[in-house]
């Protein structure tokens, strides 16, 4: 078990690695945090899959902070925990089954999440699907019903054999995948804001202690959610410029690096396209609330007005 990696690794890691192609998304300083031309804060703990498998590693989890610039809502914070697993198998343990390698080690994975997820939640419903992932073939991704939605908890899938070639394991196979933990926690105790993990109210922290899930295992408490404190909405009209860079990612950047962990959401609510300017103009709601405390209007209107103003200069945008 590897938790004490570094965040800051080298796009080869990141990316190159687990063959993410050139012009991926995932690359672009939209998604990804760069630190310089070629070094990001990891977007996944996949970034680590190469390099201990190149030391000898063969069964091995990777727990950290992982980064990305994202939208905003309850279920996504620009920095979250994931856990990565993998297991290589043998040729030995290959030729043992009737089934063919890639069959045998899919089919090995899947008994052995749904187990996890058995262990964790008890009975839960939840769904494959399928799933494109770079650096594995096939692709799967795990969803348990939350919340009335579809949550997504782990992605995974046998791993691409030109990674394995990479690190001279040319007879063996393997299984991959990264689950996010903040998700499973949310899922395990109800916790409705992933904003939750990162306040200092008691009246969150006190309800957890270390070690308490192997105690109570899936039949442990729920946490007991406090009353929320009111929310207050404030909505800004734009026309995008011209040829326009703007992108939502960037918007939510913004309005987090001015109101911090005040966010609750940021939502698209109104798109309009003028035919004869052939301009378009958008309309984002913000949410703002706080974890731990009652906000004032006046603060809330200096955070807004900060947010018009940067849009402007930054996203070169037109107030409406
Ligand atoms: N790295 C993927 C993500 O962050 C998750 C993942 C998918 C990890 C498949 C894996 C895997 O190891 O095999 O979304």
């Amino acid at each position: 078990m590897f938790d004490d990696l570094h965040p800051v690794v080298s796009t080869y890691d990141n990316f190159d690695s687990v063959l993410v192609p050139e012009g991926h998304v995932s690359r672009s300083r939209n998604d990804t945090y760069y630190v310089t031309e070629d070094r990001v804060l990891r977007c996944h703990t996949s970034a680590h899959q190469l390099s201990l498998l190149k030391q000898g590693e063969k069964k091995f989890l990777v727990a950290g902070d992982v980064y990305r610039r994202d939208s905003i809502d309850a279920t996504h914070f620009p920095v979250f925990h994931q856990m990565e697993g993998v297991r290589v198998f043998a040729k030995s343990e290959l030729s043992s089954t009737e089934l063919t390698p890639q069959d045998f080690v899919s089919q090995e994975l899947k008994i052995m999440l749904e187990g996890l997820a058995k262990h964790l939640f008890g009975e839960v419903e939840l769904r494959w699907v399928d799933a494109y992932f770079p650096f594995t073939d096939p692709s799967y991704e795990l969803e348990i019903f939350f919340n009335g939605e579809w949550l997504e908890v782990l992605g995974c899938g046998v791993m691409q054999k030109q990674i394995l070639n990479e690190a001279s394991l040319v007879d063996e196979e393997a299984w991959a995948f990264g689950l996010g933990l903040e998700r499973l926690a949310m899922v395990l105790f109800d916790i409705p804001d992933i904003r939750l993990f990162w306040t200092n109210d008691e009246r969150f922290s006190k309800q957890f202690k270390a070690g308490m899930f192997r105690s109570g295992g899936h039949n442990m408490q729920k946490f007991k959610s406090y009353s929320k404190y009111p929310p207050c909405y404030k909505d800004v009209s734009f026309w995008l410029p011209d040829g326009s860079k703007f992108t939502e990612n960037n918007l939510c950047e913004i309005v987090r690096s001015t109101a911090g962990n005040l966010v609750e959401e940021v939502k698209l609510i109104d798109e309009f396209h003028n035919p004869k300017t052939n301009q378009v103009s958008n309309c984002y709601r913000i949410t703002y609330r706080s974890m731990d405390r009652s906000l004032t209007d006046e603060e809330i209107n200096t955070l807004q007005d900060d947010v018009r103003e940067t849009l402007v200069t930054s996203l070169g945008v037109t107030l409406r």
